[in-house]
């Protein structure tokens, strides 16, 4: 063996002994691969409810006129893309401050700052959390968005699951929740959807949300609200009711907020989080916690988007033409939960629920069935994405619904 050879026979051991090899490989995205599955399916009725994107009737995910506008208006007047620091675009966030809280709301005790979409803001709200309670647990109703737990989990913050729905009858299990609120120590996080349930559509009554602020605030629990969907339940205001509830009733309050579905600017990453805290002296502290996550985590948050929605809410005008546009949306997604409902009364709990996503209690031979004999592509658990139907194929879908179910 020549000194060459040697050396080469040695890197090659070196080599197979990555520093990677004890890992795990992870799962695929299974919404991914629904998609590819969906593209190649030539079928020309195949019907697409898998994706978490809004649709209109022509199927397309555009963006929003009013975002257009205020985008063209950053690039012919932005006259630096100096950093901006790690609270982000401090005009995007005190415009949406009114919008979430209300107009004329007291913003001494309110803090936050501009993240990378809602997921940033859940992310840093969880590491805020698990700094301020090491005690605590965070408690998920189920079944929710599929990366709450993966997120809380990555900032070590424990998990405890109560029924938020049940699937079988498509009611809410309020008593449930009630009963695991009751029974949590003082301190434990109670993560809430603020709208439009994802995945279920099973939302809060005003009544109910008073109840729940009313058990937070007695037991000291802390409410960490989720709103990712303003917009598209049942208005601006309305979908901002849970939040507003809570912020009268309960001193502290998380709020992690996505712009990325009600401006549709998804890849733009446009979220923020609010904290609420008990006194002004407080909300500076944490604010101050905020800044130093948010500079362990990515520094800064990207500008192009939430400049952009600052752009739109402070002219009067694209805002006037952004709310026009939501409003379209939210009365073509309420117009196809209507429509389906109305062609079955298996299917009457559609109508009821809110937003984009309602989840069918199929079994995941009944989603394989409904995919290969009949084109309809929904995500492994059950959940269809309303945006996905047209007028043209709620039957088509209904009745694909009924032969499944036998
Ligand atoms: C319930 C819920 N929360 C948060 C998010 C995160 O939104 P973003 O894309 O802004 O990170 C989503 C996105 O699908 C969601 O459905």
């Amino acid at each position: 063996m020549t000194m060459m050879a040697e050396s080469e026979a040695g890197q090659a051991a070196r080599i197979t002994r990555s520093h990677f090899g004890g890992l795990p490989a992870q799962p695929a995205d299974a919404l991914l691969a629904l998609i590819g599955m969906y593209a190649a399916d030539p079928r020309a009725h195949k019907i697409d409810l898998g994706v978490g994107v809004y649709k209109n009737e022509a199927g397309e995910t555009p963006v929003f006129a009013a975002v257009k506008a205020a985008e063209a208006h950053l690039l012919a007047h932005q006259a630096t893309k100096s950093y901006v620091g790690p609270e982000g675009d401090i005009g995007f966030f005190k415009a949406l401050t009114p919008l979430i809280f209300g107009e004329g709301h007291d913003t001494a005790r309110l803090c936050g700052v501009q993240t990378p979409g809602g997921t940033g803001a859940l992310r840093l709200g969880a590491e805020l959390v698990a700094k301020a309670l090491p005690a605590a647990t965070v408690h998920l109703g189920e079944p929710t968005w599929p990366n709450h737990a993966p997120i809380f989990a990555a900032a070590h913050v424990p998990i405890a699951r109560y029924r938020h729905m049940d699937l079988a009858t498509q009611a809410s299990c309020f008593a449930e929740m009630e009963a695991a609120l009751n029974a949590a120590p003082a301190g434990d996080i109670i993560l809430l959807h603020g709208c439009c349930h994802n995945p279920t559509g099973v939302d809060f009554s005003p009544q109910q949300w008073t109840r729940l602020a009313e058990i937070m605030a007695e037991r000291g629990l802390l409410p960490f609200i989720d709103l990712a969907y303003q917009g598209l339940g049942d208005g601006l205001e309305q979908d901002a009711a849970g939040v507003r509830i809570v912020a009268r009733h309960c001193p502290d309050l998380l709020v992690a907020y996505s712009c990325d579905k009600n401006f549709g600017l998804y890849r733009e990453r446009v979220g923020a989080l609010f904290v609420v805290s008990a006194s002004a002296e407080t909300a500076g502290i944490v604010q101050s916690n905020l800044l130093a996550l948010a500079r362990a985590n990515w520094s800064m948050p990207p500008d192009h988007g939430a400049a952009a929605v600052r752009i739109v809410l402070e002219s009067d005008e694209l805002t006037r033409q952004w709310r026009a546009e939501l409003e379209d949306m939210r009365l073509r997604i309420n117009a196809m939960r209507t429509g389906l409902a109305a062609l079955d009364p298996a299917l009457a709990f559609i109508a009821a629920q809110k937003g984009m996503f309602s989840t069918l209690n199929l079994t995941p031979e009944k989603v394989r069935a409904l995919r290969e004999d009949h084109a309809v592509y929904m995500a492994g658990s059950g959940r269809i994405n309303i945006a996905g139907l047209v007028p043209g194929n709620l039957a088509p879908f209904a009745a694909a619904l009924a032969a499944v179910r036998g």
